[in-house]
C-alpha cells in the first residue's frame, strides 16, 4: 500500500508526503513517492497521517459477558477509532488468570484480524484476592498483570506479586482502590493505593503502571516516583481530563475542576506516559442499575484532540506519543512511529472535521458515554493495518 499527499507526525516530528508499507511493515517515507504496479493507492490530501493507537486499558468482555461487547464489536470499534492494538482486561467470565486463556483470546482477535490484542492476566488467580499460585504457573514472555475492576487488597499479596514481577520481568498494571475505603471515600482510596503500590515497586525494583489516574495527589505522587527513577509509568483516560464535577458513574469517579488541570498540566510536562481509553461497554439496564465505565474507543481520539490540541496547545507530536509510541513502547511493540521496519500500522485524520458523536453509530455494542450528544473536532478518516484498510469513514472516498 502507498499512501500519499498527507501531512505525517509521529512522535518526533512531522513531515510532508506519505509512506509504502509492505508485507506488514513501513519500507518508505517521505515526499514524491511513485505508485507501483498492483498497489493500493491511498489519496491523503487534506489528511494528517499518524502512527494508529494502542489503548493500553480495554474491556472487550469476552468470554463471558458478550451481551455487553465481543472481540468482534470490540475490534471493529478499535479500528474505527485509529487502533490497531488493544491490551485487554482480565475481568472477563472466567476471568482470565492462565496463559492458555490469553492465548485463546490473542487468537481470536487475530482470526477477526482488525486489531492485534495483548490478553491480561489477572494479578490473583480469578481474582479471589490472594492466591497468587497462578503465577508461578506462567510461561515466558508474559508482559503485563492486571486486577482492573478491583485493587489487590492485601499489601502482603501485593508485595509478594512485586517481588515475583522484578525477577520474571512483568508490568504489574495497577487499578489502584482501597476497596475498604472507596465505599466512603473514593479518592483516598486512590491515593492510599498508588502510595503503597509505588513504595512496594520502588522496594522490590518492579515496573509498575499505574492505570486511569484520577486524582492530583496520586499523579503528584507518580510524577515524585519518576523523579526518583523509579519504574513506574502512568496513563488517563480521555473522560478524566475531559469532565469534572459531573455523576456519571465510572471507577475511578469523575474528579474535580482541580484534578483536571493538575492531569493536564502533568500531560503538558511529559510526566504521562500514555492515554488509555477504559472502554466499558455495559448494557442500558445494567448502567441502570449502577455498573460503572463508559465507551471510549470511538470518541478517544476526537476528545484527546479537541481537548489537548485544540485547547491546550499541546503539540501533535506529544499527542501522538500518548496515543502511540508511549502505549506501544510500554507493551513492547514496535509500533507507534513513523519509520521504515516498525509496523505499516497508521490513521488517517481529518483534523478540521468537526461532527457530533453519535452513539447510536457506533461499532461497539455498548452505547454507554457521556459524550453522546457533544460536537468535537477531528475525525479518524481511515486506519490501516498492516498495510490493510481496517476502517474507512463512508466520507473518505477516493
Ligand atoms: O468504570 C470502570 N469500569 N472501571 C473499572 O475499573 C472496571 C470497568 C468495567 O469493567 O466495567
Amino acid at each position: 500500500m502507498l499512501i500519499k499527499n498527507a501531512l505525517a507526525a509521529d512522535c518526533a516530528g512531522a513531515f510532508e508526503g506519505g509512506l509504502r508499507i509492505e508485507n506488514g511493515l513501513i519500507t518508505e517515507i517521505g515526499d514524491g513517492l511513485a505508485p507501483r504496479e498492483g498497489e493500493e493507492v491511498l489519496d491523503a490530501r487534506g489528511m494528517v497521517l499518524l502512527p494508529a493507537f494502542t489503548d493500553l486499558h480495554a474491556h472487550f468482555r469476552d468470554p463471558g459477558y458478550t451481551h455487553k461487547e465481543t472481540l468482534e464489536s470490540g475490534s471493529r470499534a478499535a479500528a474505527k477509532g485509529g487502533y490497531t492494538f488493544v491490551n485487554l482486561m482480565a475481568n472477563t467470565n472466567p476471568v482470565c488468570s492462565t496463559a492458555r486463556q490469553a492465548a485463546e483470546v490473542q487468537r481470536r482477535m487475530a482470526g477477526i484480524g482488525l486489531c492485534g490484542a495483548n490478553q491480561v492476566i489477572s494479578v490473583t488467580r480469578d481474582f479471589s484476592g490472594t492466591d497468587i499460585s497462578h503465577l508461578d504457573e506462567l510461561p515466558d514472555g508474559i508482559r503485563i498483570l492486571c486486577e482492573d475492576g478491583k485493587g489487590v487488597q492485601s499489601a502482603d499479596v501485593m508485595a509478594r506479586v512485586m517481588q515475583k514481577a522484578a525477577a520474571r520481568g512483568w508490568i504489574i498494571q495497577s487499578h489502584a482502590e482501597d476497596m475498604q475505603v472507596s465505599p466512603y471515600d473514593y479518592r483516598l482510596a486512590e491515593n492510599l493505593e498508588t502510595a503503597r503500590n509505588i513504595k512496594l515497586a520502588e522496594y522490590y525494583g518492579a515496573w509498575l503502571h499505574l492505570t486511569h489516574v484520577s486524582t492530583k495527589e496520586s499523579m503528584a505522587d507518580i510524577i515524585d516516583a519518576k523523579l526518583r527513577g523509579a519504574m513506574v509509568t502512568c496513563d488517563v483516560t480521555p473522560h478524566h481530563i475531559w469532565f469534572s464535577e459531573q455523576d456519571y458513574r465510572v471507577n475511578p469517579p469523575i474528579r474535580e475542576a482541580e484534578d483536571v488541570q493538575f492531569l493536564l498540566q502533568a500531560i503538558a510536562g511529559g510526566y504521562v506516559d500514555c492515554i488509555a481509553t477504559d472502554h466499558a461497554p455495559h448494557t442500558p439496564a445494567d448502567k441502570k442499575s449502577g455498573a460503572p465505565g463508559m465507551v471510549g474507543l470511538e470518541t478517544a481520539f476526537s476528545v484527546c484532540y479537541t481537548r489537548l490540541v485544540q485547547e491546550g496547545g499541546l503539540p501533535l507530536e506529544a499527542l501522538s506519543r500518548l496515543l502511540s509510541f508511549g502505549p506501544a513502547s510500554i507493551l513492547g511493540l514496535r509500533k507507534g512511529r513513523l519509520l521504515p521496519g516498525w509496523d505499516g500500522d497508521i490513521v488517517l485524520a481529518d483534523l478540521r472535521k468537526t461532527y457530533r458523536i453519535d452513539s447510536e453509530e457506533f461499532e461497539s455494542m455498548g452505547r454507554n458515554t457521556p459524550f453522546a450528544g457533544m460536537t468535537l473536532c477531528g475525525k479518524i478518516m481511515a486506519t490501516v493495518k498492516g498495510g490493510k484498510l481496517t476502517y474507512r469513514d463512508k466520507e473518505f472516498l477516493q
